[in-house]
């Protein structure tokens, strides 16, 4: 049977890897998984949640580390996984500094690289950093790109990089589908919640408190609006979450959800404010509209298709795209009702059969 190494390291890439992990007996693959442990208590129990094999855990995440100190470990850690799984081929996802220094470790041992969500660009090195940096490198070491959409094939191809492009959607779409079918629905009541998640390093320091204001401001207005806002880990997230957030009664600053509470606050909340990748394509599947927290994004189908707004990150952009979602509720139900661009839910298949006939 032939092996595929599933390396992975943090919450995003342990959703997007699990559905194509659970999808490999069906297409006759046996899946070796290595964690880096990039993340930890944001890892661990949504590995168990999806209930994927664990075969290695290198376990590098210190408090507050360094990008230095995650790269060197994970390359450091990948030299024996090879020596002892001999993989057909690697997957990796996205564009973490897991998914760099893992392909780097399968480009040195000469082992295939395949890429899940091949091809997201915003060619700003500094936006997303370091991911776009990570997400370019990957591309010039991968053998084979299984691209979510034409916009991310045609950036591979500007690129110079024009054989084994896949176009099979995201992995996330396949997550959220097979979980909302577990979760009941339930009645929103007069209270009305918008959903935050903020965790981007560009965002550290000043956009943060600007983003954080605005939150404030919103509050402030709708007095029938709360915000639930599960705070990442990362000390500098949590640090000025709880300076200027902490101390509101209709702000309710939690610790990060698993998989399937934030699914079911997604589909409860009235909209949703983020920086996140993963936010940005799951909630068309639910009809919510997002607020895009960045100055750029390497996601431009939601932009364009209308299922989420580019607000940036300053105080009167925010507030004034929200106040009009709130207040205008024809131009709300514009973000409803369109076809999820980011894919169908049946991502996972596509890559496994594209696997298959290679
Ligand atoms: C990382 C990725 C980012 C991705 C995000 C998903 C890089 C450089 N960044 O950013 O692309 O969008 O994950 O969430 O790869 N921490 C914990 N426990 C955890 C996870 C994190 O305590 O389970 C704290 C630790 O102090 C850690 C810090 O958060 O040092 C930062 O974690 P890190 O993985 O370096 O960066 P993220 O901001 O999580
Ligand atoms: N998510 C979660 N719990 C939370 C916040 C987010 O399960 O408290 C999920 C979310 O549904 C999405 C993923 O985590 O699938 C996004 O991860 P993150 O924002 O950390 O990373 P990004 O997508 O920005 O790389």
């Amino acid at each position: 049977m032939k092996k595929i190494l599933f390396c992975f390291g943090t919450r995003p890439e342990t959703i997007k890897m699990a559905p194509i992990i659970k999808e490999c007996p069906k297409h006759g693959f046996e899946p070796i998984v290595c964690l880096t442990g990039q993340h930890r208590e944001m890892l661990l129990p949504f590995v168990e949640l999806f209930d994927l094999p664990v075969h290695e855990n290198l376990d590098v995440m210190t408090e507050g580390q360094g990008l230095y100190q995650i790269t060197s470990s994970v390359i450091q850690g990948m030299e024996k996984i090879f020596k002892k799984y001999n993989p057909d081929v690697t997957l990796v996802q996205g564009d973490t500094t897991t998914t760099f220094s893992c392909g780097l470790g399968s480009f040195y041992a000469k082992v295939p690289v395949g890429h899940v969500e091949a091809g997201l660009r915003t060619n700003n090195l500094m936006s997303p950093f370091p991911e776009e940096g990570n997400r370019q490198m990957t591309s010039r070491i991968t053998t084979y790109h299984f691209v979510p959409t034409e916009v991310s094939k045609a950036n591979l191809e500007r690129e110079g990089i024009t054989e084994n492009i896949f176009i099979t959607g995201n992995t996330s779409v396949d997550s959220i589908r097979l979980t909302l079918d577990k979760i009941p629905t339930e009645e929103s009541g007069d209270m009305k919640t918008i959903l935050m998640t903020c965790h981007r390093r560009e965002n550290f320091g000043k956009p943060h408190e600007e983003i954080f204001s605005a939150v404030l401001d919103l509050v402030e207005k709708h007095k029938n609006y709360k915000v639930k806002f599960p705070v990442h880990l990362n000390p500098l997230v949590k640090e000025t979450a709880h300076r200027i957030l902490g101390n509101h009664d209709r702000i309710d600053l939690v610790e990060p959800m698993d998989y399937i509470t934030f699914v079911k606050e997604m589909r409860n909340c009235d909209f949703i404010l983020s920086d996140s990748g993963g936010v940005q394509e799951e909630a068309p599947y639910i009809g919510k509209p997002v607020l895009v927290l960045r100055e750029n994004t390497e996601r431009p189908e939601g932009v364009d298709a209308g299922t989420s707004v580019l607000v940036g990150t300053s105080r009167e952009k925010i507030t004034e795209v929200a106040n009009r979602l709130i207040e205008d509720r024809n131009y709300y139900r514009s973000f409803q009702e369109i076809r999820n661009p980011y894919g169908d839910g049946f991502a996972s298949k596509k890559i496994l059969t594209a696997l298959e006939k290679l």
